[in-house]
This record gives C-alpha cells, sequence and structure tokens, in this order.
C-alpha cells in the first residue's frame, strides 16, 4: 500500500472515530501552517521564481501525460536513454523532461540512475481509482491556457477569460469540441473517484435514493453506493455527459442501482428523493443560476430529504489551494466561484434550505449539509415531473421503458435554452 493511499485510509478511519472531525481539521491546520512557515522562511527571490515558473511545471506534468511517460514507467525503474527508445523520443529532451519531474518529486532517480515513479507520478497513472493525470492534460490543454492568457482582460472587464479568449462560454463551446469534453469529464472523474469513499464516510447516508445532479459519469455516486448497499441512485447531468456513464457504473458494479437521466437542471431535477447531492457544479455559476438549481431542488426534495453540497470552502484566510480554485472559476466560467460558509448559508436560505452542518471530507472538500424548509416546498415550480424519470428505489416499480443504467431523458428541450441563458449578458 503506498502512502497516498495509506492516506486516504487513515482519513477515511479518522472519520469514523469519535472526534475524528477534530483530528482530521488538526491535519489539515498542520499541513497548511507547514506551508505558512516555508513561505516565512523562503528568500524572497525563490518564492517569486518559484511562482512565476510554477506554469513549467504544470507544462511538464501535461505533457508528461499525454506521452504516457508514467505508464512507461509503471513497470518498474527504466533508464533515459531505454524509456526513449521505448517512447520513440527524442534521448536528449525525454531526459531534460525527467530531470526535471524528478527535481519536482514526481520521479526518483538520473544521474546515471534509472527513474522510477514516486507516489506523486503514481497519482497521475491512467486508469487508477482517483488518479488526475486527465485534470493535468485538461490544464495544459489549448483551450484552456488560451482562457489564462485573457485574465488581464477578464480583471479590467469582469467577463470570464474563456468567454473573451473563445467567444462563448465554457459547456457550450464543450458541446463543440467532443475532445476537450471528454478530457473535462475523465478530469472530473478522476478527482471524484478518490471521493466517493471519503464522500460515503464522512456522511452517513441512511437507507433510500439520492440523486447526482451534475454528477458527470458518475464517479462520486459508484464511490457512495459501493459503500452503501442500502442506496440507489440517479445520475443527473446533462445527456451528451450521461452518455458515457452506463459503462462506467457497470464497470462499477453499481449499473443495476442507478437510474441514468440526461437534461438540464436548470430546466428542472428528478423529483421525489431522499438525498441531492451537489459536488463541485455550484463553483461553475453564479449566484443567480446557483438559485435556480437550489430552487429546483428545494421543490424536488423529500420533505424529510437533505442536500448534500460538496464544495473547497474558502476559509476567513486565503490559502493556496481553495484561492487557486477559485481564480480557475473566474477564468473558466462566469460568475462561478468558490464561497465561503456565510455565502453559502445565504444563498442555502434563500432557495429553501437550513444549512445544518459541515463536514470535512478530505484536505479541500467540505459537505455542507442542508435541509429543506417546509414553506418552500409548497411554492409550485417545473421541477417535479415525476412521471418523467426513473424510480430507482430498491423494490420500487420502475416507470416503463426506464431500465437502471440506461439513459433516459428528463424533458430537455430548454436545455440549450437554460445555457444559452447562462450567454446572455456576458
Ligand atoms: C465541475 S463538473 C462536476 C462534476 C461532478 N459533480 C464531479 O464532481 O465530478 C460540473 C458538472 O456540471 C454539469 N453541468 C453543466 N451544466 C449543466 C446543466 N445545465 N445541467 C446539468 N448538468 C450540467 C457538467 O456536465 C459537469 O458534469
Amino acid at each position: 500500500m503506498d502512502s497516498k493511499r495509506t492516506l486516504t485510509g487513515l482519513l477515511t478511519a479518522l472519520q469514523r472515530v469519535p472526534g475524528g472531525s477534530a483530528l482530521i481539521a488538526g491535519y489539515i491546520g498542520l499541513v497548511r501552517g507547514l506551508g505558512l512557515l516555508r513561505r516565512a522562511l523562503v528568500p524572497t527571490e525563490v518564492a517569486l521564481l518559484e511562482m512565476i515558473m510554477g506554469s513549467y511545471g504544470a507544462q511538464a506534468l501535461a505533457a508528461a501525460c499525454r506521452l504516457g511517460v508514467f505508464e512507461h514507467l509503471a513497470g518498474g525503474p527504466r533508464l533515459a536513454a531505454e524509456l526513449a527508445g521505448k517512447m520513440g523520443a527524442d534521448p536528449g529532451h525525454l531526459g531534460r523532461l525527467l530531470e526535471f519531474l524528478a527535481a519536482s518529486g514526481i520521479v526518483r532517480g538520473g544521474h546515471g540512475e534509472a527513474y522510477a515513479l514516486t507516489r506523486f507520478g503514481r497519482g497521475l497513472l491512467a486508469g487508477r481509482a482517483g488518479s488526475l493525470k486527465a485534470f493535468a492534460e485538461f490544464n495544459g490543454a489549448a483551450p484552456t491556457l488560451q482562457a489564462w492568457a485573457t485574465l488581464d482582460a477578464s480583471v479590467m472587464t469582469g467577463r470570464a477569460a474563456f468567454h473573451i479568449a473563445h467567444g462563448e462560454e465554457f459547456f457550450p463551446f464543450t458541446q463543440r469540441h467532443p475532445a476537450f469534453a471528454a478530457l473535462f469529464d475523465r478530469a472530473m472523474v478522476g478527482f471524484s473517484e478518490a471521493m466517493g469513499p471519503l464522500f460515503a464516510s464522512a456522511y452517513r447516508f441512511g437507507p433510500g435514493t439520492v440523486v447526482d445532479v451534475g454528477g458527470g459519469c458518475g464517479a462520486l455516486l459508484a464511490g457512495v453506493l459501493q459503500r452503501q448497499p442500502d442506496l440507489a441512485g440517479v445520475l443527473y447531468d446533462l445527456p451528451e455527459v450521461v452518455a458515457a456513464a452506463p459503462a462506467y457504473l457497470a464497470a462499477a458494479g453499481v449499473a443495476g442501482r442507478v437510474e441514468v437521466v440526461g437534461g438540464s437542471f436548470f430546466d428542472g431535477v428528478p423529483a421525489g428523493y431522499d438525498y441531492y447531492v451537489l459536488k463541485n457544479v455550484l463553483h461553475d455559476w453564479g449566484d443567480d443560476e446557483c438559485g435556480v438549481v437550489l430552487g429546483h431542488i428545494a421543490r424536488a426534495i423529500k420533505p424529510s430529504g437533505r442536500l448534500l453540497i460538496a464544495e473547497m470552502l474558502r476559509g476567513p484566510r486565503p490559502f493556496p489551494l481553495p484561492a487557486a480554485m477559485d481564480l480557475g472559476m473566474m477564468v473558466l466560467t462566469r460568475g462561478g466561484r468558490e464561497r465561503s460558509r456565510a455565502e453559502f448559508e445565504r444563498l442555502l436560505q434563500s432557495a429553501g434550505f437550513e444549512l445544518r452542518s459541515v463536514v470535512s471530507a478530505s484536505a479541500f472538500m467540505s459537505i455542507l449539509v442542508a435541509e429543506p424548509v417546509s414553506l418552500h416546498l409548497q411554492q409550485s415550480g417545473p421541477s417535479v415531473i415525476p412521471e418523467q424519470i426513473g424510480v430507482p428505489d430498491i423494490g420500487q416499480e420502475h416507470v416503463p421503458g426506464l431500465v437502471p443504467g440506461h439513459v433516459a431523458h428528463l424533458d430537455h428541450q430548454n436545455t440549450m435554452a437554460g445555457r444559452t441563458g447562462q450567454e446572455s449578458g456576458s
């Protein structure tokens, strides 16, 4: 077992013991404290150069991932020249890339020694649960870099850098660029595969049904259902995104307990379930769009239900990861942002929810647990379309024509209208 797994196992175990959350918070505080200590001690020029040249590291990782360097090392240590032969690469240039990766701790070796993967290199391997390979490639992809190149114009105008660079918003752009869309979806899978077990340990679902709204290919849902055999799920995302889900869910062994539904959360969400999950969804949108999505969920959720929002919470002091993610949202989306607990509390209140608790699920992910306030459940709205969706509860009858693990379509006639609405005014 490598140390990354040991750490995940440790966090999962800590979540189960009394007072475990406090220990996790202490661990997170220690890591952050060490970061602050390093910042206080490092010479100014060194710190600045590390930041300025930080993009070199991201580019080196993206290129190494695209070239399959880490997969070539997965079978065991290799000399640079041997690896270059395997890959058909230029030995000199590959050697320098490897030297940089070794200096960054992604691999070890060099200076005549064979290169081998460290735990960081293994975290970038294809096909490994929770791999960040696709996210590294997404960050180094041309459309992403072109958006970052317009950051200054974005700061001056308040417009999304992605829109300035590409003339349209992120999600409509992905519709016209399927390879980029697939890369983004894979990046999200990598993020969420690691989170599934942590999520299920941090928040104990009761038996029932959970709808993962904007759940991508189902990586988080699969992880949660694997841990909780008494739960069934609905995966809800745009039709073109959930098209890939049945195969993914089947491979994860949970397809029989998941109804896959395609549609836009701006038009409505599947109605009448116990739990609704929004993981890394609200941070893509401004407060108005979040209000629409939360309003649909408020009208759709069972009165006894729970809404679980998983995001990287911003604290009173800016820490590098949440602050970087926030900047990423500013570049890629119009209105998207990382929010503080107080900001979420306001959003939830105005949509008809009350925040009940906040649980740490990992070093960088919190779960906000909210319950519906009865007043808002009586409001009418377009979100309740029960006859059009599958009912995946174990033991309940399914709507004719909808088979677990198959893709159904919530009326998404207005899906594009919802997205177009998002574009207008930007
Ligand atoms: C940042 S990703 C998060 C995915 C997943 N929840 C996770 O954490 O891995 C945002 C998700 O929202 C979905 N999405 C964007 N617009 C949507 C819409 N109008 N209706 C439903 N889903 C949408 C995207 O397809 C994507 O899967």
